[in-house]
């Protein structure tokens, strides 16, 4: 197992009706501004909830952010927390509000001329406004993790901070009913990738790791089309949550390899062609397991073994089913698993390795050796 810190100190509130635990979590002097998306919160009655646990508090209100957040919105709020002297913001929706909120509590405390330079010059991060957020769409780990993602132009790019880590999420599955299938299959695919991108590496010993990540799995494979046949199944939607929370909130990482080379090709279909996040993972997933079968012949076997249980055959056999058990999967989840199904053919191979090489994107994987040679090998394989 490699040396690790691990620390993870946002308090989640979990369940039917803890809405209101938003109260005894914020401040009673707090000036809050709740942020959210394009208006879900409306019609379900997430605003209402929101509102009224909130109590007195002067509360303003900043909405719009966009899924795949944009800079160019996300400005405008730090306009707003100024004029106002908001001192705490409040996330509610999904991954997107959650990671625009980030940059917002950052950008917000900025002390260089253009806080854009966080993501392009990694400038440092050094304060942040404090962070509570009610989550409404389970699928990014944003909830209790340190990353966010937002997109200028066409550059959409990842940063990340101790500082703007949640101090609280509040998660109740019963928000979550109102998800349409497409966002419901989304935030299974997405949860199931983060798994793997922790998991599917070499192996270091990290027995509770692989574990975990193996029981997140199976849960994942066993309620995620649950999620969609029997979509008013509470206990199906709570374990649905709680297993995105714990794919990416650093426990099953620490202290294992890790490769990110799925995401990171998969940020550049979102921000050229506007593919939704989690679709562009099951495009770029499968076709990386079978890029990649050698340098992780052991991780696939045990994949194969633990996850499908998949116990009959060679290590080639059994690897080669259990990544045509990925895209079996993904296909019951209703996304795509070939760049065709988006109409994307391999006149767009170029463009997208442009993308990667504009961005640095050239030493992936847990081994930083996938190159944009690899890259492109991985995108030729999936169309
Ligand atoms: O904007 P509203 O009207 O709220 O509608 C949203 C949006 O249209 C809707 N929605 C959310 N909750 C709902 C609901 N509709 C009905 N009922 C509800 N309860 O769903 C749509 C998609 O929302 P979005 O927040 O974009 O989805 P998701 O949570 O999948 O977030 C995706 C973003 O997170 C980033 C992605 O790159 C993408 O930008 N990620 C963030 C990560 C992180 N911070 O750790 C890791 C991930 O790998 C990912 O990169
Ligand atoms: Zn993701």
């Amino acid at each position: 197992m490699l040396n690790f810190t691990f620390h993870n100190p946002t308090r989640i509130q979990f369940g039917s009706g803890q809405i209101v635990a938003l109260n005894a979590e914020i401040p009673d002097d707090a000036r809050v501004l709740m942020i959210y998306g394009g208006g879900s919160i409306k019609s379900n009655g997430v605003y209402e909830q929101v509102k009224s646990a909130l109590g007195e508090r002067p509360v303003f209100e900043f909405s719009g952010i966009e899924p795949n957040p944009r800079y160019e919105t996300l400005i405008n709020a730090v306009d707003v927390i100024r004029q106002n002297n908001v001192d705490y913001l409040l996330a509610v929706g999904g991954g997107s509000v959650i990671d625009g909120v980030k940059f917002i509590a950052a950008a917000a405390c900025f002390e260089g001329d253009d806080p854009w330079d966080i993501f392009t010059k990694r400038a440092p991060v050094k304060r942040a406004l404090p962070i509570g957020v009610v989550l409404t769409l389970p699928a990014t780990g944003s909830e209790s993790n340190t990353g966010a993602v937002v997109t200028r132009g066409e550059d959409k790019l990842p940063f990340a901070s101790p500082l703007v880590r949640p101090a609280f999420a509040i998660l109740d599955p019963q928000v979550t009913l109102t998800l349409s299938p497409r966002q419901v299959g989304n935030g299974v695919v997405d949860a199931f990738v983060h798994t793997i991108e922790q998991y599917l590496t070499y192996p270091v010993n990290g027995k509770v790791q692989d574990r975990f990540a193996e029981g997140l799995l199976q849960t994942l494979i066993e309620d995620g089309p649950k999620a969609l046949s029997e979509p008013d199944n509470i206990e199906v939607r709570a374990n649905v949550m709680w297993s995105a929370t714990l794919a990416l909130n650093g426990l099953i990482g620490a202290g294992v390899p890790q490769d990110w080379s799925t995401h990171m090709i998969g940020h550049e279909l979102t921000a050229l062609y506007g593919i939704d996040h989690a679709r562009t993972l099951s495009l770029i997933l499968p076709a990386m397991m079978k890029v990649r079968r050698d340098t992780k012949r052991d991780k696939l076997c045990q994949y194969a073994e633990r996850v499908w249980n998949i116990r009959e055959g060679s290590d080639e056999e059994k690897i080669s089913a259990a990544i045509h058990a990925t895209e079996a999967f993904f296909r019951k989840m209703g996304v795509p698993v070939r760049l065709s199904e988006v109409d994307l053919g391999s006149e767009a191979i170029p463009t997208i390795l442009n993308q990667l090489e504009k961005h640095r994107m050239t030493r992936l994987g847990e081994h930083r050796d996938i190159g944009l040679d690899i890259s492109q090998r991985v995108l030729e394989t999936a169309l």
